[in-house]
């Protein structure tokens, strides 16, 4: 494994980390505590540290699983754990959110992540996907560093909904944030425009978030793909990922090195940006896990050609 620092937190995370929103049962699969368990042992052994989760995870579903994993893997090891969660929703059913902005009903929910998570404290809390109107409320933020003064959030992080939205980034210092979490991948590289250069201007440690691009990028799935009704990828547009298929197909045959997994080329593909501190693929099982991992040890094999070595020793 190797790390980087998060930015202007000066906290030093895994380049690899582990998502978590397949724990919340939307992703074609309900979890046992046992698995998530041997998730986190593998995690560990690998050199994990940083672990994203949400609210909306399941109502806390994917937090409770964290929370008992930690208790039961690895007791009294927490501050070994880089731990993001996320505010802004309330699960209802499978698919359906209720949306919470107001600082009161953030609070109560940073104390109900809390309670799941089962610590004291939370390492970055995110704002979750809002909009600009919601994110445009000085009562929330002010809010959020009262959090941080009394210990329950360590730093703040921005979501971004849309990939490509540059007002939230370019306004995190003045709202006391300090990462970003934005969808970037093979596939979605619009964040090089304005988001990652932004990202750099002030800073800002970057969880490039949905690195597989949904799991599409591991290479695995076909054109006519089709999923289950109780995997979110049921609900995509058609068209979009055919196309999106095809074109997975053409990288496989002609960036991706023949000996390399098509999952670790693309994780380390993001990687090689220097704007990135993280990926956090979402795992569903412990091979996942350790596949993943090895992406950090990928050096130089996603856009290698310019030699340039950043200073953590991932070629870009
Ligand atoms: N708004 C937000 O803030 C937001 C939104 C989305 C995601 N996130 C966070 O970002 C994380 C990552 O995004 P994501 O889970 O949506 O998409 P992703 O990481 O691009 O894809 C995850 C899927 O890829 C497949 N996969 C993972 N590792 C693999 C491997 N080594 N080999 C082959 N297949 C592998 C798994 O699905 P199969 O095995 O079923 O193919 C997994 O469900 C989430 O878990 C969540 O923590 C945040």
């Amino acid at each position: 494994m190797r790390y980087r620092k998060l930015g202007s937190t000066g906290e030093s995370v895994s380049v690899v980390g582990m998502g978590t929103w397949q724990f919340g049962g939307e992703w074609g699969k309900a979890f046992e505590q046992s698995e998530v368990n041997d998730m986190f042992v593998a995690a560990r052994e690998v050199g994990i540290t940083l672990i994203d989760t949400a609210e909306c995870y399941g109502d806390h579903l994917s937090e409770q699983f964290i929370g008992r994993a930690l208790e039961e893997t690895f007791p009294g090891e927490r501050d070994t754990w880089f731990i993001a969660t996320k505010f802004g929703h309330k699960y209802n059913v499978p698919f359906e959110r209720d949306q919470i902005w107001d600082a009161d009903g953030v609070a109560k929910q940073v104390e109900d992540s809390l309670i799941a998570l089962r610590t004291d404290y939370v390492d970055l809390l995110q704002f979750h996907s809002g909009s600009d109107e919601v994110f445009d409320n000085d009562a929330l933020w002010e809010r959020l560093a009262r959090l941080k003064e009394q210990g329950k959030v360590r730093y703040i992080g921005i979501s971004i909904g849309s990939n490509t939205n540059d007002y939230q980034t370019g306004k995190a210092p003045v709202v006391g944030a300090e990462a970003i979490q934005v969808v970037y991948n093979r596939l979605d590289t619009a964040p090089e425009e304005k988001v990652l250069p932004l990202c750099r201007e002030h800073n800002l440690g970057v969880l490039a978030r949905v690195p597989l691009a949904s799991g599409y990028l591991s290479g695995k799935y076909k054109p006519g793909a089709t999923f289950d009704s109780s995997d979110v990828r049921s609900r995509h547009d058609r068209e979009t990922v055919e196309r999106r298929l095809n074109e997975v197909q053409r990288i496989a045959t002609e960036e991706v090195p023949e000996s390399v997994p098509m999952a670790q080329w693309a994780l380390a593909w993001c990687l090689s940006n220097p704007a990135v501190t993280t990926v956090i693929p979402g795992c569903k099982n412990v091979e996942q896990v350790r596949s993943n991992a090895r992406a950090a040890d990928l050096a130089g094999i996603s856009r290698g050609t310019d030699g340039t070595t950043d200073e953590t020793g991932l070629t870009h």
